[in-house]
């Protein structure tokens, strides 16, 4: 089968429809969690950004459905926004699996400014442990490509390095992190 959309565009779609977030010192926080494996809780939420994106792109080809692109992207970026250390169960943190989609919505909402949508796809991502259903096709979009990705990411499948890559670098270059060169300004088209 033909790719559906390019790394690439994906990539751009990420941080074009999810640059209010990204760009935030709030956001870039999740990069000091660890999620599965080796990947942070940050890494994770662009990877599954990457993977709503895709079957999205395949609901609306092939089935005609038109899905809210913004909010699934910002939902995604979102989701497991917990903002702790999930592995250190002394802390308080052993029903994690349960508790932390209405943390990661409390302070998802606390911090951002989110429409109806987001904050259901944050709430609902743990279907079915968690019992509520997700609301809207985007929630599930987002609850299936989590789980996706949580395996690949538990057995070190490499499924997103060059969009994680991509979001990076155009945020470094964004923030002055590093000096434009030739070959880095070529992220920022
Ligand atoms: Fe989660
Ligand atoms: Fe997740």
């Amino acid at each position: 089968m033909a790719k559906i959309i390019s790394e690439y565009r994906i990539a751009k779609e990420i941080f074009e429809l999810g640059k209010g977030i990204i760009l935030t010192d709030e956001a870039q926080e999740m990069k000091k969690f660890t999620q599965h494996g080796d990947t942070s809780v940050f890494e994770h939420a662009v990877s599954v950004a990457k993977y709503s994106l895709i079957y999205a792109t395949v609901i609306e080809k092939y089935f005609g459905k038109k899905i809210d692109r913004q909010s699934l992207v910002r939902g995604a970026l979102l989701h497991d926004y917990f903002l702790y250390d999930w592995h250190e169960k002394h802390k308080g943190h052993g029903l994690h699996g349960f508790t932390h989609p209405g943390t990661a919505a409390d302070n998802a909402e606390r911090d951002f400014d989110l429409n109806d949508l987001e904050k259901d796809i944050i709430r609902k991502h743990m279907f079915p442990l968690t019992p509520i259903p997700p609301k809207h096709i985007e929630s599930a979009i987002v609850c299936i490509a989590d789980k996706w990705c949580a395996l690949c990411e538990t057995f070190k499948i490499d499924i997103s390095s060059y969009i994680i890559y991509r979001i990076n670098l155009r945020f470094d270059l964004i923030r002055g992190n590093i000096r434009i060169g030739h070959r880095e300004s070529h992220a920022l088209k």
